[in-house]
């Protein structure tokens, strides 16, 4: 691939900015620019675009998925959960998952401009706003059965079931949306206008949280998989196959 050509300053960018910077501070009294304009540049290569922004919010309800897992085997033999730990798992998928990125974000900008490319994709979408729907009738169910300070015997069974639904549900519905939802979503937007959108989730995102929502959400997800014994990465690493398949 061919790249640019290193100290050529028509075809080297950095080069180019360089001289650009060196050019404000020959002309004197410009030379607290320089550092201002370098930091502006190194701002702009480290935003965050839309899709990776949705993508990175999805790692964090996937995060939530996996202590909902946890909590759906755990139930499922008859073994006490951390309820106020999934319950507050379940706030982080209502407030950050459901009224965030679903409703403020996915529900708003992608799937009307992907419905209206129309074709596959299109039908897709309203798959998943169905899926959204169900979602917050299971969240709903999950805080309220989250609310005191143990799940009764008598609730585990159905409490598993309907967490594992969820986990099934929305493990797809992410890898969809990644997949197909997303790339057909930045095939309508220009490159101008997928800019200007980036920088409206990103302004979204700190009204709706504050400096940095990610952040926190990352952090709460945090403490949650604490409670679950889920905070060690490595202990999820799966045990080594047998030497040879059973026949
Ligand atoms: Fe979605
Ligand atoms: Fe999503």
């Amino acid at each position: 691939m061919e790249g640019p050509e290193p100290g050529n300053e028509a075809t080297d960018p950095r080069r180019r900015r360089w001289l650009a910077g060196a050019g404000l501070a020959a002309l004197g009294g410009l030379t607290a620019a320089l550092p201002l304009a370098a930091r502006a540049e190194e701002e702009k290569s480290t935003d965050v675009l839309a899709v990776e922004d949705l993508m990175r919010e999805h790692g964090v309800l996937r995060r939530a998925l996996l202590v909902y897992a946890q909590a759906a085997d755990q139930l499922g033999r008859r073994q006490a959960i951390p309820a106020e730990a999934l319950h507050r798992a379940a706030e982080l998928f209502r407030r950050f998952g459901e009224d965030y990125h679903e409703r403020s974000l996915e529900e708003e900008h992608v799937f009307p401009a992907v419905i209206d490319a129309g074709g596959e994709p299109a039908a897709i979408c309203r798959i998943l706003a169905t899926q959204h729907r169900r979602g917050r009738q299971i969240t709903d169910y999950v805080l309220a059965a989250s609310a005191g300070t143990a799940v009764g015997r008598s609730r585990m069974d159905t409490l598993a079931g309907v967490l594992e639904g969820m986990v099934r549900m929305y493990q797809h519905h992410t890898a969809i949306e990644d997949t197909v939802v997303f790339p057909a979503w930045k095939r309508t937007l220009t490159p101008a206008r997928y800019s200007a959108l980036s920088e409206q989730f990103e302004a979204l995102e700190k009204r709706m949280f504050g400096h940095d929502g990610f952040e926190d959400a990352v952090q709460r997800i945090g403490t949650v998989e604490q409670a679950f014994g889920l905070a060690d990465l490595a202990t999820l690493t799966a045990a080594p196959p047998p030497a040879s398949p059973a026949r």
